[in-house]
């Protein structure tokens, strides 16, 4: 899969029964480009549990929960180790050899070796430690809103998704939030999937750059962040060279950004369609972990491949070795099998949702995600009266590893 060429296989490859081909482009699907989750809960209704796509030079893609989880926990046979950040950012990948040099930390990085690399993440980004960041959150949010409130209208893609995980992300990293603007154009562009490869590949120079920098400052003096900590941290006996210290902020850059912004753009839009929704979450706020935890689950964000390293198996489905395996997590997250009445919102839902992934890479980042969407909605509900779709401008989404909205304008 050479990320979102739009390149069309010619040729089906033998091991591939003609019954499981299913022509489906992650990137410009017209179906998934009108509404990118209904075209997921599509896919689960039409297409093969595990298909071949020939879009993007050709590669499996799986859509089932149980088929996922079983993948995911068998990283001796699907690696993360060919994930390279040139593709397309921190979740998701192109082959190495295109990006040689920055491995991205922890995640192309296959266990055992993987335990090592994510150790120093886990306390800085576990629930404890990020609830530090909720005054803040707080702060960040409410000043948005003071923007916007009087004028019963946003585009609340730029005006309130966009600021918000990136200034907060900033923040923990110690990076100057003067720089917000550039860096979010940069997020963008590198997660992009109809940005071409040379553009790409000048977003990331960038993106290097300017967090090399920061690893440079902090490396002559230390601050109270999370290039600091890591700067200490410990992996196998020693401290990370600066090689990988940028491979850990290029993946934190890029997964701290563009996943949060998607999430709280396709949760707000729920909730925009859904005026019984916010009343009740308006009227109850206990409420709204458990709404959260469901809008998360409705609207996933990333999806990530693996490269199949022996063949295998897998569900009834022959996988080569050198077989490039897409993981659709969106798209599990409506499989009827995992999720009863998968396009239902239930609050209070016990199976647990694909959209952070299952086995050893799960998101490291997922309390300090639930955390923003906590704070965000608890204030926004508060300040903001019932608010709707613009009905003379219409949300427009993008695909790719990421799906997303490129526009939200709101009005109350
Ligand atoms: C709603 C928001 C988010 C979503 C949907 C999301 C999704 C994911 C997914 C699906 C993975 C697993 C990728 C794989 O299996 O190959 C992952 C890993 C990761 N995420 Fe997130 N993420 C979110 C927020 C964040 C935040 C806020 C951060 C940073 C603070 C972050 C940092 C990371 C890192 C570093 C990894 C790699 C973990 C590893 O390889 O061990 N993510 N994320």
């Amino acid at each position: 899969m050479s990320a979102f060429s739009g390149q069309k296989l010619d040729k089906i490859p033998a091991h591939v029964p003609p019954e499981l081909v299913y022509e489906y482009d992650n990137a410009r699907d017209p179906r998934m480009l009108e509404d990118p989750h209904a075209r997921m809960r599509s896919l689960i209704q039409e297409a093969p549990p595990i298909f071949f796509t020939p879009y993007n030079g050709g590669n499996w893609v799986v859509t089932r929960k149980k088929a996922i989880v079983d993948i995911t926990m068998n990283p001796e046979v699907y690696s993360n180790s060919f994930i390279a950040a040139q593709a397309s950012g921190g979740h998701s990948g192109e082959h190495k050899e295109q990006q040689p040099g920055l491995m991205l930390l922890p995640i192309s990085v296959d266990p055992p070796q993987h335990t090592a690399y994510r150790a120093p993440l886990n306390q800085p980004l576990a629930a404890k430690s990020v609830a530090g960041l909720e005054t803040t959150i707080r702060e960040m949010t409410n000043e948005l809103i003071d923007k916007v409130l009087a004028a019963g209208r946003c585009d609340f893609l730029s005006d309130v998704a966009e600021p918000l995980p990136v200034t907060l992300f900033m923040k923990l990293a110690g990076m100057p939030t003067n720089r917000l603007a550039e860096f979010r154009h940069l997020a963008t562009q590198a997660t992009s999937a109809t940005v071409d490869h040379a553009t790409r590949e000048g977003v990331f120079k960038r993106i290097a750059g300017i967090l090399a920098e920061t690893i440079k400052a902090r490396q002559e003096k230390r601050e109270d962040d999370l290039i600091s900590r890591l700067l200490d941290a410990n992996i196998d006996g020693r401290h990370p060279t600066f090689q990988e210290m940028l491979g850990y902020s290029v993946t934190l850059f890029l997964g701290g950004l563009e996943t949060v912004v998607n999430a709280l753009s396709f949760g707000v839009r729920h909730l925009a369609r859904d005026q019984e929704l916010q009343a009740k979450l308006r009227a109850d706020p206990s409420l709204l972990p458990g709404a959260i935890e469901e809008l998360l689950r409705l609207y996933g964000i990333a999806s990530t491949p693996r490269l199949v390293m022996h063949d295998d198996v897998c569900h009834g489905v022959q996988f080569k070795k050198g077989d490039i395996v897409l993981l659709l997590l969106p798209a599990a997250n409506y499989d009827d099998e995992a999720f009863p009445h998968p396009e239902q919102l239930i609050i209070g839902r016990k199976e647990q949702h694909q959209t952070f992934n299952t086995g050893p890479h799960r998101c490291v980042g997922l309390n300090l995600a639930r955390l923003e969407m906590k704070v965000f909605y608890q204030e926004w509900l508060k300040r903001v009266p019932p608010f709707r779709l613009d009905p003379q401008a219409p949300p427009r989404f993008m695909g790719g590893f990421n799906l997303a909205i490129t526009s939200l304008p709101l009005v109350w």
